[in-house]
Parts: C-alpha cells; sequence; structure tokens
C-alpha cells in the first residue's frame, strides 16, 4: 500500500525503535508525486510535522511521531560511459552499498573506500558520508530534488551543495523542503586509490592494490569494528568528530601526548571522539538496554530492547562525561526526532559525578 496509518518504523530504523508514524507514504516512482504533494499539503494544513526518511541508519525515533513519513523508495540506475568517465545517475531510494558493489563488480572504480556505509544513495548528500579518505563529495556532479512546498523539480551542482565533514546545505533550515530524488556522480576511468589506510591495508595483504581490494579490506575492517545493526541496532558514529582550535589541541596534547589528532587545513585540529570516550573510560557503559560498544566506543548500541529514551540518555551520559574530562563538546552526528524533555537530565548529571 502507498499510504499508511499508524504504522510502525520498527522496521526503518536501524537501533530498532518501535516508534509509530500516523501516516507513512512510500514514494516508490514520480508518477505519485502529484499525490504525495497533496498528502503534504493535508498534513501541513493540520499544523503536523513532514520528515523524509531513507533507511533510518542515522535517525532515533524518542517518540511516535505525529506527521507525514515519507519513506523514499525511488528506484533506477543510469550509467553513462565517456572517453575518460563514467557518469552515474542513480535514484534516491537505491542502496548505497550496493551500488558501490554493483560499481566494482563491473570496473567502474573509485568508490570503493565507502563500501558498507548503510543507508540510500537520497541521504548519501545530507551529512556527506565519508570513510577511510574518500567523501560522497569527491564524486558528486549536482543533486536533484523536490521542493515539497512548491512541487518544483531542481538541481544543485556539487559546489552549491556547500559539502563539508558531516555537513551540506541540505541540513540547513533553508532546505527542509527538499526532498532529494536523484544524485549524479561521476567517476573518472583513470582509477587512483586515494587512501593511506586502504593503501597500506592491502599492502600488508600481500596482494595487488586494486579497487577490489581496497574495497575487499575496507568491508573486512568495517565488519570487525562496526556491530551489524541486525544484532545491535545502532547508528554507527552517534557522534561526529570533534573540532577544535591549535591551543585547546596542544593543551590536550601535552596532558595525552598519544591522544590521535588530525590537523586540517584551515588551521584546525580533529580529534577522535572515540578515544575520548574510551579514555573517559565509557566503553562498555550502558543505561538500562543501551550500551556503548566495546569494540568502538563512538557506537552507541541497541543492546537488550533498548528504549529510545535509554540511548539518548546515554548519550546525554557520554557528552557530560568527555565534557567534565576534557572540556570537549561533542556534537550527534545522529538526527533526533522528537527527543527534547525526553531524559532526565538532573538524574543523568548526579549519576555522572556519583
Ligand atoms: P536516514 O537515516 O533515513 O536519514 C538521514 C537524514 O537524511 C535524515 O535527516 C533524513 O531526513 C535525510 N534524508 C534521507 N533521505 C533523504 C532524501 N531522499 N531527501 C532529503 N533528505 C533525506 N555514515 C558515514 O558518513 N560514514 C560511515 O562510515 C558510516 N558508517 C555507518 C555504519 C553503521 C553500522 C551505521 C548504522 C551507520 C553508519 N553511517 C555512516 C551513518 C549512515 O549510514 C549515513 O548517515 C547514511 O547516509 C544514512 O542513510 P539513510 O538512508 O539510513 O538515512
Ligand atoms: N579510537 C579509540 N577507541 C575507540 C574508537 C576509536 O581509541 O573506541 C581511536 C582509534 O584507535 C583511532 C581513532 O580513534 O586512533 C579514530 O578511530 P576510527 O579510525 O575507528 O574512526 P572514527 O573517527 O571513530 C570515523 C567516522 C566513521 C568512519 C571511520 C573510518 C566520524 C564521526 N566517524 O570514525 O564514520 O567509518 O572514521 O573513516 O567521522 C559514521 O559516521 O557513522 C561512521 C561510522
Amino acid at each position: 500500500m502507498m499510504i499508511e496509518t499508524n504504522s510502525s518504523l520498527k522496521a526503518f530504523n536501524t537501533f530498532s525503535i518501535d516508534a509509530k508514524t500516523k501516516t507513512l507514504f512510500h514514494f516508490k516512482n514520480m508518477t505519485q508525486l502529484s499525490e504525495l504533494l497533496t498528502v503534504v499539503k493535508a498534513v501541513r494544513s493540520e499544523n503536523r510535522p513532514v520528515l523524509i526518511l531513507g533507511a533510518g541508519s542515522n535517525i532515533l525515533f524518542c517518540e511516535d511521531f505525529s506527521g507525514l513519513v515519507i519513506r523514499v523508495e525511488l528506484t533506477g540506475v543510469d550509467i553513462i560511459a565517456s572517453e575518460n568517465s563514467y557518469l552515474l545517475q542513480v535514484a534516491a531510494g537505491e542502496n548505497w552499498h550496493q551500488l558501490v558493489t554493483h560499481c566494482i563488480d563491473n570496473g567502474i572504480d573509485g568508490l570503493e573506500n565507502l563500501a558498507l556505509i548503510p543507508g540510500v544513495v537520497g541521504a548519501a548528500p545530507i551529512q556527506n558520508i565519508g570513510a577511510y579518505g574518500s567523501e560522497f563529495k569527491d564524486f558528486c556532479e549536482s543533486v536533484d530534488y523536490i521542493d515539497l512546498q512548491t512541487g518544483e523539480c531542481l538541481n544543485l551542482s556539487a559546489a552549491q551543495c556547500l559539502f563539508a565533514y558531516r555537513d551540506s546545505i541540505f541540513k540547513s533550515k533553508t532546505m527542509e523542503n527538499a526532498l532529494i530524488t536523484k544524485v549524479t556522480l561521476k567517476l573518472p576511468r583513470k582509477w587512483q586509490a586515494n587512501s593511506r589506510y586502504a593503501l597500506s591495508k592491502s599492502a600488508e595483504s600481500g596482494l595487488e592494490i586494486t579497487a577490489q581490494t581496497i574495497y575487499d579490506a575496507i568491508c573486512q575492517t568495517r565488519n570487525d569494528k562496526l556491530p551489524d545493526p541486525e544484532q545491535y541496532g545502532n547508528a554507527g558514529s552517534f557522534f561526529k568528530n570533534p573540532v577544535v582550535n591549535q591551543k585547546k589541541a596542544a593543551q590536550l596534547l601535552k596532558a595525552y601526548p598519544k591522544m590521535p589528532h588530525y590537523p586540517q587545513a584551515d588551521g584546525q585540529v580533529k580529534l577522535a571522539a572515540g578515544w575520548l570516550i574510551e579514555q573517559a573510560n565509557l566503553k562498555g557503559k550502558t543505561i538500562g538496554g543501551a550500551a556503548v560498544h566495546q569494540q568502538q566506543a563512538l557506537v552507541l548500541i541497541n543492546q537488550n530492547n533498548a528504549s529510545a529514551a535509554d540511548i539518548f540518555q546515554l548519550a546525554e551520559f557520554v557528552r557530560i562525561t568527555v565534557k567534565d574530562k576534557f572540556k570537549v563538546s561533542l556534537e550527534p552526528e545522529v538526527r533526533f526526532i522528537g527527543c527534547q524533555g525526553e531524559t532526565n537530565l538532573t538524574e543523568v548529571l548526579n549519576d555522572v559525578r556519583a
């Protein structure tokens, strides 16, 4: 059914939170557009919110959703080969990892460092997905979207998307009506391995360095480090890696000479949130059914039937503890839906300082 009412979102978010939405629209093809716009208008006329959803791998639902969830399920991949490059036009509902695998299997190289990132293609521009030295922006030509307010179909070039670390124009208030329908990627035929990490991994294995060996190494590392959401619900890194000024980085390095740190082009320094959390002795910390993952402290998991409040409180606990110890603020990477006021901060604080 295209439109459902009072449906569970449990299967549609990787924390497996059993939140319900009042209205759910499965947007499977562009012929449904006028109907979708009519539903959006009706929902908004009742002052109910609208949420665009991909695979729900970067979202925490703290309460039932009183509005309309549009699940983007548009499919289709067009590959246009030219003398020097491949142009990929990919519909927003295609699975990102399947796209990467399809490309590698067909000798279209370049996306290998971004293998095994969960989610759909239409969500990739939102936070400019990245891993192991590559980011979505390195391959993006343009992004097509619909303005849900006006119904217009529009296009932004990669430069107009203002991509940055875990950020893009699509996170700004001005773009809250933008439903991404398609992305266009450009992959040069002349391939170059683009990550020291991947190179060292494949070199260790003694294999010739190809996009395939890098893809395999990345998949192996990710499978070793990151929990499978099928086993333990999670949303990958719960926080972004914090970026601090040189003075702050120098202070921390004086106290913790082994602290991982990554100087940025603008002079700032990126720190590893996972390291800060581990040093604050939070690996394995639980609140209710939620836990800080033992293998990767930046990942919070649904270990044992966690409620969203458990996960949210654990996130607050981590944030406060890290702030107390290092005076560094962690900003969530995960998008919270309806989580304000869910936590009893006094209790969390007392617990932290006990
Ligand atoms: P959702 O969670 O459904 O949505 C995320 C955001 O995008 C929401 O704000 C939503 O409203 C918006 N959105 C989704 N689709 C559209 C659309 N068509 N138009 C407009 N807005 C839309 N991320 C990384 O960057 N690097 C990693 O290495 C990485 N590893 C991960 C590992 C694990 C195990 C998990 C669970 C997550 C990981 N993530 C990583 C986070 C996640 O995979 C990405 O953020 C991904 O792009 C989310 O895709 P999604 O389809 O699940 O989006
Ligand atoms: N570290 C620890 N303890 C931990 C976790 C990490 O000491 O529990 C240290 C590691 O030893 C390393 C450093 O922290 O020195 C960085 O760790 P890692 O290489 O595992 O990467 P990360 O910074 O934790 C980031 C991204 C991931 C991405 C990987 C690989 C962010 C917020 N996270 O994680 O993205 O896959 O690098 O490039 O930038 C995601 O966004 O959901 C995500 C998984």
